[in-house]
């Protein structure tokens, strides 16, 4: 037997939970549940039926001292919720072998077994390691699946190409255990990259009134503050979100502040400023406002075909920010642009100094969309990212704010 990695000692502590679904290589998470335990990690396994035809739970429960899970409602700790006393518990959950069935169900929010509802109840980090035969991989089907599972965040370690147990050739086989284990060490590192440090994220659009049934508002989704504020809570943050108009629900675990106008997310950023160790501007600001909006629902018998709003400018909350902001405190502002975004990020660097700021390119209808394609441009130079999911961008975002941040505090 090959010893375990050393990044993966980062599990010292943690209550890993394994979940093993039913596929020839569930025998490898043995092995995984193994050095997991020697790492120093509380290994709590869940197998779903038909992995436990592969191997027996009492295998797993001679290397993890613990009793293996199969059943949603003949749990552990009878005070929680036992379905998802789990999930809530969980400091992170690996699912080694993941089958294109378990894949299926996770996209989709099934709840009807304990590893389906100890995920949807989890905070955690999630790591998926697929392995299946290769036809089942390619599927269209599959890879919709595991593209949904990436967009929310989740990480995949994506199959190997090889021998299949099916004696075919071709992608399929579960990952080595040293890409496993490296993925575990690299989500543990993130997972405590923000311990404690507190967060503030603005998104969505704001909403300003013309009268009170009217607004003049923008295209913003919300998505990727929302991403952000995920990506940062999962890193350990305090993370306040403080949101314009969106359909969006709270990212869990996230205290969120609900604002309209730019002059309420004014008052909320700089309500929290003195706290804040990262501000992170994702909100699309009105740089306009009506000057006088009206009490009463405007008339349309009453203007005669053509109607005049003034606008007046509205203070610029980045720039207060920056004004206002303790010295440490890491500022990331943002730049939609149809032009050249790049160009008028390293302009606002130098007009408004923020810290870092992300670019990205609007021309191409994004409003809305999972992916985006953005530049990081700081002192230091521009980092173009390639077309990624939001919370992938997020999640690189929170990277860039950790190393800026240094230690947790
Ligand atoms: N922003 C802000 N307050 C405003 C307007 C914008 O804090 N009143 C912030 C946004 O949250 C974003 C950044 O400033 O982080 C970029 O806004 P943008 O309007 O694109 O920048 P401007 O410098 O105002 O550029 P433009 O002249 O193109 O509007």
């Amino acid at each position: 037997m090959t010893a375990a990695r050393p990044g993966l000692e980062r599990s010292r502590g943690l209550f890993v939970v394994l979940g093993v679904s039913g596929s020839i290589a569930a025998y490898k998470a043995v092995e995984l549940a193994r050095r997991l335990t020697q790492a120093g990690a509380t290994v709590q396994v869940v197998m779903t039926r038909s992995a436990a035809e592969f191997v027996r739970p009492l295998t797993f429960q001679a290397l993890t001292y613990r009793p293996v899970e199969l059943e949603m409602f003949g749990q552990l700790d009878d005070r929680a919720a036992g379905h998802v006393a789990m999930g809530q518990q969980a400091d992170l959950i690996v699912i080694v072998p993941a089958t294109a069935h378990v894949i299926a169900r996770l996209a989709h929010g099934f709840a009807d077994d304990l590893l389906a509802t100890t995920v949807l109840a989890a905070h955690a980090p999630v790591i998926v390691c697929p392995a299946m035969e290769t036809h089942m991989w390619a599927n269209p089907a599959t890879q919709a699946n595991v593209a949904i599972l990436r967009e929310r965040g989740m990480r995949i370690v994506a199959p190997e190409a090889g021998e299949l147990a099916s004696g075919l050739v071709g992608q399929g086989r579960l990952a080595a255990l040293e890409r496993i284990e490296d993925a575990i060490a690299e989500a543990v590192g993130e997972a405590r990259s923000l311990a404690g440090r507190r967060v503030v994220v603005t998104a969505g659009p704001t909403a300003e009134p013309i009268d009170p049934v009217r607004v003049i508002s923008n295209r913003s989704s919300g998505k990727m503050g929302y991403a952000i504020a995920s990506a940062a809570q999962a890193a350990g943050a305090d993370v306040t979100l403080i949101s314009g108009p969106t359909a969006l629900a709270a990212p869990a675990g996230v205290r969120q502040v609900q604002i309209e106008t730019a002059s309420e997310l004014r008052e909320a950023v700089l309500a929290l400023l003195p706290d804040a160790e990262a501000v992170v501007m994702a909100a699309a600001v009105a740089d306009y406002r009506v000057a006088e909006p009206s009490d009463v629902k405007l008339k349309k018998r009453d203007a005669r075909g053509e109607v005049t709003l003034r606008l007046t400018e509205n203070a610029d909350v980045l720039k207060a920010v920056m004004a206002k902001r303790r010295p440490g405190t890491f500022v990331v502002g943002f730049k939609a642009e149809t032009g050249d975004p790049v160009a008028e990020a390293t302009r606002m660097l130098r007009e408004k100094g923020p810290d870092l700021v992300v670019a990205n390119d609007v021309s191409a209808g994004v409003f809305g969309a999972d992916t985006d394609t953005v530049t990081f441009v700081s002192v230091d130079g521009a980092e173009a990212l390639p077309r990624l999911p939001k919370a992938e961008v997020a999640r690189r975002l929170v990277q860039r704010i950790a190393q800026a941040l240094g230690g947790a505090s």
